[in-house]
């Protein structure tokens, strides 16, 4: 036993991102590894958020979020999915999404609980659970549409089942739950009185005029879940870290409890930029959806032109391939040496999966990159075939 670490982090290890663009910057290689975007913020944010900071926005924030950002969630949340919440109680700003689950999970979970989480998963989730004293139960995504099997799904839940993790659209394989899915998972959480935990960063991520549906919007399940987002991918301001958590009353006095104990508050100006952020026109979130979805075309085409079958995403940052057709290698040997040998960076999705097996075969790229890196990229990934 280490007089240096708890047990409870014995496995968690180096995360494969760091990996990844630690490889690549030495390469330096066209990093579509890392899901942030290249291309700034719009400068309104930016000008807001100075502004904040020249007015003296510059001390501790309320713990439970700056009320100007909690009514502007509401009015958003109203907008966008006709969802009312009460800003004074039932809305709480976390240091990014990640925070926010972090709060939830161990503010909800008790030693021994099952969570049930879709693989391949967003990296933060299973780590917290397991801090949480709670077990990770995984249901496959499965090529080639990555949509779960009602079976499999009803089976993972048990007695012991405490909460089920939904990310739509989804971390790395773009997946947008149909209204008809997510009611199906809804009656289980009925039936086996579970919570849900909603990761909806990319709500605004949405492409072929699909729109995002909220888990929280099956009105059994508005009491039951928490709704987490940021404006991160949103606002393209992934460095900012606001985030938030939207869900009733008496999960949020828990939550409460555990955020005033993790960074008690989130950074003063920028919650007044999130703020206003969330009041832009309808224009400015069609256009963000609309740009991504040039991005991932581009980058998609010139996927398939090569043979990585590509899966198109319906959200997300995300392309998720299919190596098999042009190697045999394991995708995190391939990723290597797509870096060191191509000048590309992607992510090997194996630690995802509870097993990783499951993602041997697949990569994930990032298409939000600005246009001079995705052309750059498809140069590189255009010679491929030429040089496996
Ligand atoms: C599915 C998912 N959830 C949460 C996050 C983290 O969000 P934030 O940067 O707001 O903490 C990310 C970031 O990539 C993500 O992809």
């Amino acid at each position: 036993m280490s007089i240096f670490s708890a047990t409870r982090i014995g496995n968690f290890g180096t995360s494969i991102f760091s990996e990844i663009s630690m490889l690549a910057r030495k390469h330096e290689a066209v990093n579509l590894g890392q899901g942030f975007p290249d291309y700034d913020t719009p400068d309104i944010l930016k000008e807001i958020a100075i502004e904040a900071i020249r007015k003296g926005k510059n001390q501790y924030a309320i713990s439970s979020g700056e009320r100007i950002l909690r009514h502007a969630i509401t009015r958003h949340s109203e907008r966008f999915y006709g969802l009312s919440f009460d800003p004074e109680q039932e809305i709480t700003v976390t240091s990014g999404a990640t925070e926010a689950l972090f709060c939830t999970l161990m503010a909800c979970i008790n030693t021994g609980d099952e969570v049930i989480v879709f693989q391949p998963y967003y990296d933060s989730y299973c780590p917290v659970i397991q801090m949480a004293g709670g077990v990770p139960i995984a249901v496959t995504l499965h090529a080639p549409t990555f949509s779960f099997n009602p079976m499999e799904i009803a089976a993972a839940f048990t007695e012991k089942t405490k909460a089920i993790i939904i990310n739509t659209p989804h971390n790395p394989t773009g997946t947008v739950f149909s209204l008809q899915e997510l009611r199906f998972i809804a009656e289980l959480c009925i039936e086996y009185n579970t919570m849900a935990i909603c990761d909806e960063v990319y709500e605004h991520c949405i492409y072929d005029n699909e729109r995002h549906v909220p888990f929280q919007k099956i009105p059994e399940m508005t009491d039951r879940t928490i709704r987490i987002s940021s404006m991160g991918k949103t606002f393209t301001a992934t460095g900012w870290k606001i985030g938030w958590a939207i869900g009733n009353e008496r999960i949020q006095k828990a939550i409460r409890c555990v955020h005033q104990f993790v960074v008690f508050a989130s950074a003063t100006p920028f919650q007044y930029a999130a703020a206003s952020a969330l009041d832009m026109a309808d224009e400015y979130y069609t256009s963000l959806a609309n740009d991504l979805q040039k991005r991932r075309d581009f980058l998609f085409d010139v996927l398939q032109q090569v043979g990585l079958q590509p899966n198109k995403p319906a959200g997300s940052y995300f392309i998720l391939c299919d190596i098999s057709g042009v190697t045999s290698m394991k995708s995190h040997d391939f990723a290597k040496k797509l870096i060191i040998d191509h000048g590309i960076a992607a992510i090997p999705p194996e630690t995802f999966y509870h097993n990783p097996s499951l993602g041997e075969h697949l990569l994930r790229f990032c298409f939000c990159k600005n246009d001079d890196t995705l052309h750059k990229a498809a140069e590189k990934i255009r010679l491929i075939p030429a040089l496996i």
